[in-house]
Order: structure tokens, then sequence, then C-alpha cells
């Protein structure tokens, strides 16, 4: 007999069926028994009654412990009162495999578990339905960008995590040991995915590992993270870089509503499908917050508390749950961010921030190699010892310009997660490097 998911039981009413799952739930009664199943397309109420149902199914089912994986062969009947609208009545029923207990971790609704001792057992902790809702959300928006950029002409690409570049700041660099060399674990594939805009294919993505070697312990940091890059050639400015974007995030919205309501509903959370995200410049930023009592100077970057603020307050001017910063100081800009022709202090930078958060940083890059040399002196480095960098942009390297967002940060802002430790699977901070 062939599978039955749980989510066509009601295709099936009447007939018998093979069901295969774990045991979410027992209870027994004396005459009546009780075992809630689930797979992964839901849970269901399956029964069996003294008389009714085979003797020797009936008994096994005492010896049946929670979180079990079995197979239950039994027929769905309707029944207007369960939760369901049907249920399964048992005919047979055999254990694959048996879960000790009492569990590591209380994974029902109700649980009382602390998020560390969750992640210890996190393969138990996504057996609860709303755990297991935001890994569906977040492969869906992994899917969505991903069809989404397709769509305009990117190539996905692969780029290596063991490097000896890296571009960023040195400080966040992991160094490993490399046959006794030393070498970096890849702090973002910015240089990368440069080198294939000047490799001819224009516009690439990646969607892979990122390693920052921070100390931070924050809950929207990570050592290890899910990078979204895009880098995108032949641009005019930064502008068409940030126009994407917000085609991407309202398809981004569209789409989920649609693929992944369910999960949304369950999650309790609710998105408006944004129309046109806000742009301010980092000196109206900081003029919006200053009236608000927080001092900046000129070449400051804004503090977590200040993006929170200015989320709340774009979030009464505009009405927006988004909102790009534009123009950034250099001072606070990696050395690669092009300069605007009349304002040598600035960038043409952006952030994207999301009800507060940074999701984003984004720049046209400068490709005319003797400004990027004069770029890198200015932030005490130099171009000669960035020879394969330097490179790039030797032999006909487009004007471009792209972004980085983080994939766990983008999940735990729409889904309204207050860690994003909760957005993945399997965490690395600075005191996590297990399971
Ligand atoms: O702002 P970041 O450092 O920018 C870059 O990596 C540039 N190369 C991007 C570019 O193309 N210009 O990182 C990009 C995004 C951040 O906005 C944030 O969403 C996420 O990556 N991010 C982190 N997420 C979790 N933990 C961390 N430690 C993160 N650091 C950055
Ligand atoms: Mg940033």
């Amino acid at each position: 007999m062939e599978r039955t998911l749980i989510q066509d039981l009601t295709k099936n009413v009447g007939k018998e069926v093979l069901l295969q799952g774990w045991v979410q739930e027992l209870r027994n009664l004396s005459k009546i028994k009780f075992i809630i199943l689930r797979d992964r397309s839901g849970d269901m109420q399956t029964l069996a009654f003294k008389g009714e149902t085979p003797d020797d199914a009936f008994n096994l089912i005492d010896t049946v412990t929670n979180e079990s994986v079995v197979e239950i062969v039994g027929i769905p009947k309707e029944n207007k009162e369960s939760r369901w609208g049907i249920e399964v009545m048992i005919n047979s029923i055999k254990v694959l495999s048996e879960s000790a207990v009492p569990l590591p971790i209380d994974n029902s609704d109700k649980s009382q578990t602390n998020i560390d001792k969750r992640l210890d057992f996190r393969f138990l902790d996504t057996r609860n339905k709303k755990h297991h809702a935001i890994f569906t959300v977040r492969s869906k928006i992994s899917k969505i960008v991903t069809n989404f950029l397709d769509g305009k002409g990117f190539t996905n690409i692969n780029t290596p995590k063991i490097t000896t570049l890296g571009v960023e700041s040195g400080a966040e660099l992991f160094k490993v040991d490399y046959f006794g060399k030393p070498i970096y674990l890849s702090q973002s594939p910015q240089i990368y995915k440069q080198m294939f805009v000047a490799g001819g294919f224009e516009r690439v993505y990646e969607i892979a590992p990122v390693f920052r070697a921070e100390k931070s312990h924050t809950t929207r940091h990570l050592t290890e993270f899910t990078g979204v890059d895009f880098e995108m050639g032949f641009i005019k400015d930064e502008t068409e870089i940030m126009d994407l974007i917000e085609e991407m995030f309202i398809d981004l919205v569209t789409m989920l509503k649609k693929e992944a309501g369910d999960e949304l509903t369950l999650l309790g959370v609710e998105h408006t499908v944004p129309t046109k995200i806000p742009r301010m410049t980092m000196k109206e930023a900081k003029e919006m917050l200053k009236a608000k009592g927080r001092s900046y100077k000129d070449d400051d970057d804004l503090d977590p508390e200040g993006e929170k603020l200015l989320g709340k307050l774009v979030k009464k001017k505009f009405d927006s749950d988004f909102v790009f910063v534009t123009n950034f100081p250099w001072e606070i800009r990696p050395f690669y961010h092009m300069k605007p022709e009349d304002d040598p202090k600035g960038t043409k930078s952006f952030d994207l921030l999301f009800n507060g958060v940074e999701i984003c940083t984004g720049a046209q890059r400068e490709h005319r190699l003797d400004i990027l040399s004069e770029q890198a002196k200015e932030k005490g480095m130099d171009m000669k010892d960035m020879v394969k960098y330097a490179e790039i942009f030797k032999y006909g390297c487009p004007p471009h310009g792209g972004v980085g967002f983080g994939l766990d940060r983008i999940t735990q802002r729409l889904l309204q997660l207050d860690n994003i430790r909760e957005a993945v699977l399997l965490p690395r901070d600075p005191e996590r490097m297990d399971p």
C-alpha cells in the first residue's frame, strides 16, 4: 500500500490508507485510545476502540511512546466535532522507530524550554509546527528571490569560501590553517561577484555562507550567516540597484502571501505588500533623529537604537516598514564604494532598514583603478597588496554595483522573531559551535 500524506486524507474518506509519521500526542482511556499523528504535511487524530479495533493493535498502543515513528493503517471518517473534521480509525499499527522518553526538550506549543536548550536538540525542536513553519517560509524566501533574480537575467554563481582575499574589514576574518599556510573563511563574496561582472556575466548572484569573526552577543549577529548577494554591471548609479531591491521586496511579500499564507497565519504575522520604499539621505535620517533628541556627528554611523527609532519615525511618516538610507559617509564605508563627483566625504551607497534593523548594504563600486587605488590609500591600504583584486579592473570592467543581504535577518524581520537564532537551523555565535 502506498503512503498517504495527512493533508490528502480528506480526499480518501472511507478508503483504507497507510499513514507514516511521529506520535505527537497519546491519550489512553480504558475503552478508547487516541494517537495524534504528525507528518510533514500536518497532524491528525487517529483512534482505536476496544472491541472494534483488532486486539493486537489496541493493546500495542499502550507501549507506544511520544515522538516514536509509527505506521498506521486505518480508515478516515468524517467527524464534525473533531478540529480536523475527520479522524482515522486504526486497523493496525507498527512501530518503525521507538523514541526514548522523556524527551530532552519540551517541543509542544506550551513549551517553556529556553532557546539555548532548544538549539541543542534542534531536530526535536523543528518537529514543533510553528518552528517548522519558520523554515518553510525561509525556504520560500530563497526560492522567490532566486526566481526573481533569474527573471532579471542574473546568473547564480558559487564562489570559494576559503580565500586569501578580504575587502570588508580585516578584523572580521576567521583565520584557518590551510596545510600550514594562513588563509581565511570568506567574509563576503564581494570580490568574486565583481570579478564575474567583469567576467562577462554582467549580473550575478550568490546565496551562500558568510563568515564574520565578530564577537557580538546580540539578537541579530551570528559568526556564520547566509548571504544573499547580487552584483550588476552597466548601471548608471546606485539608484538602479535600489529600484531593483524595491521590486524584489514587492515581489517577495506578494509571493510569500500566496505561497506561505498558512505559515504566516500560523506564526501570527501579517504583511501589506509595499508599493514604494521611501529613500532618505543619511543626513536627513540624522536630522529626523536629532529632532527626537539623539545626536550624531557628520561621520557617525547610526547606532542600533537610532535605527530602531528611525524605523518607527518612518512608519509614522510614510506608513512603510522599509526605508533606504543613502549617501553614507566615506569615513564608515569600505574603500571600494564609489564617491559622488561633488562630495568627497560621501559614498554612492545605501542601507535598507526593515522595521528598524539593517538588512542590506549596497553601493556603486569604484571601477576606475586609478581612483580605486587612491581610495585604498586613503583607508591606509595598498592595492599592491591586493593584486588579484586590482586585476579585475585592468581589462575592461563595466560600471557596476551590488548589494548584500542576510537571509537570516530577512527571515527574522519578516516573521517578527525576537532573535536571529530562531531563523537559523543551527546558528553559530561566539559561544555556539555545536551541534
Ligand atoms: O553590511 P555587510 O557587512 O555588507 C557586505 O558584506 C557587503 N559586501 C555587501 C555589498 O554587496 N555591498 O553585510 C551585508 C548584510 C547585512 O546588511 C546584514 O543583513 C547581514 O549581511 N549581516 C549579518 N547577519 C547576521 N550576522 C552578522 N554578523 C551579519 N553581518 C552582516
Ligand atoms: Mg552593513
